[in-house]
């Protein structure tokens, strides 16, 4: 566990974090070509629930965004990740953990998936991962995932990892389309994730 005294900017992060399939990688100056290519394959559904995928309109946005993401990293104010497919070595989409209060510690995970690589469970398994790292590395004491109610690919992800549904909020936001929005919240404490790491789900995704 990290010594609490620490400053965040002085906590130590791996460089990569390595599962069964995927990769995690901090995101970086050089990931913006790759970046391109997945949204750009996947932008008609990303553009749906992200409003930064309409607004990345060239390749040099996408490195822009990597390399603020690096010193964003750097800063312990933000942990984005890019994930890799092992066996293929593409970018499969992004992740990390957001929303940080250090106090807390409390984390946000967020995520993105290329479409042609949905439907295989990529992203659980990087979202696993992101828990190990959260609760086993920075000491977190909850974990949250807050989605909009009508993206049901996105609210069937945390329920596969034991997530607890603590909320329905109706009408919370407005999603940016200006579209009146109800926001689902799904959390983790370390009491949940230990339990739920012995699970057979669990088992299989954190080797
Ligand atoms: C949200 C999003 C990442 C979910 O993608 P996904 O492919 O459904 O998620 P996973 O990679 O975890 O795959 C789960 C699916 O693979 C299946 N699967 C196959 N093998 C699996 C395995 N070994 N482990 C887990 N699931 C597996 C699951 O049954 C599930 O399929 P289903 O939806 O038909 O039930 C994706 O829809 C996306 O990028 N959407 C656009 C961006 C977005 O909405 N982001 C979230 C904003 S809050």
């Amino acid at each position: 566990m990290p010594n609490p005294e620490t400053p965040p900017i002085l906590r130590p992060l791996p460089d990569t974090i390595l599962g069964p399939r995927v990769m995690l990688r901090p995101r970086r100056a050089g990931d913006g070509p790759a970046t391109w290519e997945a949204i750009e394959e996947s932008r008609e559904q990303l553009r749906l629930w992200l409003p930064w995928a309409d607004a990345t309109r060239t390749p040099e946005d996408a490195e822009a965004s990597a390399r603020r993401a690096q010193g964003r990293w750097l800063l312990r104010e933000d942990l984005q990740v890019s994930v890799w497919e092992n066996a293929m070595g593409r970018l499969l989409g992004g992740s990390g953990l957001h929303r940080i209060n250090w106090e807390i510690p409390r984390f946000e995970i967020g995520y993105w998936l290329r479409t042609s690589a949905q439907g295989q469970g990529f992203m659980t398994e990087a979202v696993a991962l992101l828990c190990r790292l959260a609760f086993e590395t920075l000491g977190a004491n909850r974990v949250e995932i807050r989605c909009d109610a009508r993206n049901l690919k996105s609210a069937a992800l945390p329920g596969r990892l034991g997530f607890v549904h603590e909320a329905t909020l109706r009408n919370e936001s407005r999603d940016h389309f200006g579209e009146l929005r109800d926001s689902l919240i799904f959390a983790l404490t370390p009491q949940d994730y230990s339990e739920n790491k012995k699970s057979l789900a669990w088992d299989g995704i954190l080797c």
